[in-house]
């Protein structure tokens, strides 16, 4: 696993203005950190906040972007957008992106190489559901979508995976260290680049993150709900 981790936060559909006060206190409380710290907010705020935590070591990186560089598609965001606002990385194929917008691996994929493009990292997620567990599917659901979601070129400098359980995303629970290691040695063999980091997300808390970032294979962490407040993002930054 990597000397240095990445602690990276989704804010999802959250976040005004004043919120920014969150990124600058982090910003703060880590003026020289050991591992890299990444905020990714709404695209309301990506501009603001870039600005906010300009000269500080906290990246800020985008949640979605659209596979092609500009033109007719009302309501979306192109990866040379997001990097002209500052971001420096963008999280695809997120579950909730799968789910509520039916993206497939393919589409991901197409996302990615627009990300590459823009001088993006590509922060692309896999992960099963709860009824894909049961069944024992985990490792062909998510081998599947990291074959399908990798774009050509994809290497350790442009892409990151996250590997986030479905049903451990947002509810308290999380796979046993055993099934995150399972998971996380089953990618490793399968990536074009073996020095690809490989995150964990789902429920990730200042209470787990040291004993998660422990295991071999997980170079760090995509945390949702946790990474709205600094004092435990900033924990979590702390256990990496
Ligand atoms: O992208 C982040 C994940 O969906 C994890 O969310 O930490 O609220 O479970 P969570």
């Amino acid at each position: 696993s990597h000397a240095c981790k990445l602690a990276a936060g989704n804010w999802k559909m959250n976040g005004l203005s004043a919120d920014l006060e969150q990124a600058r206190a982090l910003a703060a409380a880590f003026p020289d950190p050991k591992c890299g710290i990444l905020l990714c907010p709404p695209a309301t705020l990506i501009s603001a906040m870039a600005e906010a935590v300009s000269g500080s070591a906290v990246m800020v990186g985008g949640q979605d972007c659209h596979a092609q560089v500009a033109g007719a598609h009302t309501g979306d965001i192109s990866a040379h957008m997001l990097a002209d606002a500052g971001a420096r990385q963008v999280i695809l194929g997120h579950s909730e992106r799968r789910a509520d917008h039916a993206e497939t691996s393919a589409q991901v994929a197409a996302k990615a190489a627009a990300a590459h493009a823009a001088g993006l990292v590509a922060i692309i997620c896999v992960g099963e559901t709860e009824a894909e567990r049961d069944a024992g599917q985990t490792l062909e659901i998510v081998l599947s979508q990291l074959a399908h979601s990798l774009p050509d070129g994809a290497n350790s400098a442009n892409t990151v995976i996250a590997y986030e359980p479905v049903w451990a995303i947002g509810t308290g629970r999380t796979p046993t260290l055993d099934q995150i290691a399972e998971v996380h040695d089953a990618l490793r063999a399968k990536l074009p680049d073996a020095a690809m980091s490989l995150l964990y997300g789902g429920s990730v808390k200042p209470g787990n993150a040291a004993e998660i970032f422990a295991i071999a294979n997980v170079d760090g962490a995509l945390v949702g709900g946790a990474s709205l407040k600094a004092e435990d993002f900033g924990a979590i930054i702390a256990a990496l």
